[in-house]
């Protein structure tokens, strides 16, 4: 097994890399383009873990997924967001990124809504050959409800815990989390957390699985219980991503309350 210790992990939204307005899966095949060219400069060990946009929402939407077991509904919206990965696997090779797509459905399980267990040596293999891993929110078998539909917001902070991953970012197409007026808020943490809640915008598109007040909250969990900083920023911006891989603290930092101190 690999030391994680410089492990990042990078989250790319639904909402950069499809028109998550769309009904059925619509692809921003130049941002998947513009990504690829802001990733390939980097040497580090990477995951990349990107959502569903308009490739899994309204699909789980349509089959209410969140309410009730439909194996044909889950099939679906499995292969859809699986269709999108297979699309970003795909240009992330053609320009010059070793990236192989690795689907939840097919080695992770869940219970009542929440990642069970993942299998994981796959995973470590491929860091330590430098092949880089493509996760995404899907759809997988859960032990109480049939099926659930997992977050990319939730696989994050559970590879992060079980990897002891360095560095993770949310790439979003806001520019990090913003209050009621617009404006970036720039630290959150579980105490001013409560303040920051009911101030944080919703998502103006269907989704399934929390939308940004989703991922603070799983971020803010992660940060509680293992320390790591997450940053959630802007993806859609030209050049974040690159600065984010270098390390520059960009959007909301998500951090245990000790960060003020320490940094
Ligand atoms: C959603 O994944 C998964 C499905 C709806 C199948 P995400 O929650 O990570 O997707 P985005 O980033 O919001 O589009």
């Amino acid at each position: 097994m690999v030391s994680s210790e410089s492990l990042t992990i990078l989250k790319i939204g639904g909402s950069v890399i499809t028109d998550k307005k769309a009904d059925d899966g619509v692809v921003r095949v130049n941002e998947i383009r513009r990504i690829a060219q802001e990733i390939s400069g980097f040497k580090g060990k990477l995951i990349i873990v990107h959502g569903a946009g308009s490739f899994g929402h309204p699909q789980a939407k349509r089959f209410s997924l969140n309410e009730q077991f439909n194996a044909t509904g889950s099939i679906i919206t499995h292969l859809s967001v699986k269709e999108l990965c297979g699309m970003v696997v795909g240009i992330l090779n053609e320009n010059g990124i070793c990236a192989v797509g690795v689907h939840p459905m097919c080695c992770m399980l869940a219970d009542n809504g929440r990642i069970k267990t993942m299998f994981l040596d796959h995973i470590y293999c491929m860091l330590e050959k430098s092949i880089i891993p493509v996760l995404h929110g899907d759809v997988v078998m859960d032990n109480s409800l049939g099926t659930s539909v997992i977050s990319g917001d939730q696989i994050v902070p559970y590879l992060a815990k079980q990897m002891k991953a360095g560095l993770l970012g949310i790439g979003s197409a806001t520019a990090g989390v913003l209050d009621d007026k617009g404006s970036t808020i720039p630290v959150i943490t579980p105490k001013n957390f409560e303040n920051v809640k009911k101030h944080i915008r919703g998502s103006e598109n269907t989704d399934v699985t929390g939308g940004m007040l989703g991922k603070v909250q799983e971020m803010l969990e992660l940060s509680d219980s293992t320390y790591i900083t997450s940053h959630i920023f802007d993806a859609s911006k030209p050049g974040n991503i690159g600065r984010f891989l270098k390390g520059e603290k960009i959007g909301t930092v998500i951090t245990h309350e000790q960060y003020e101190c320490r940094s």
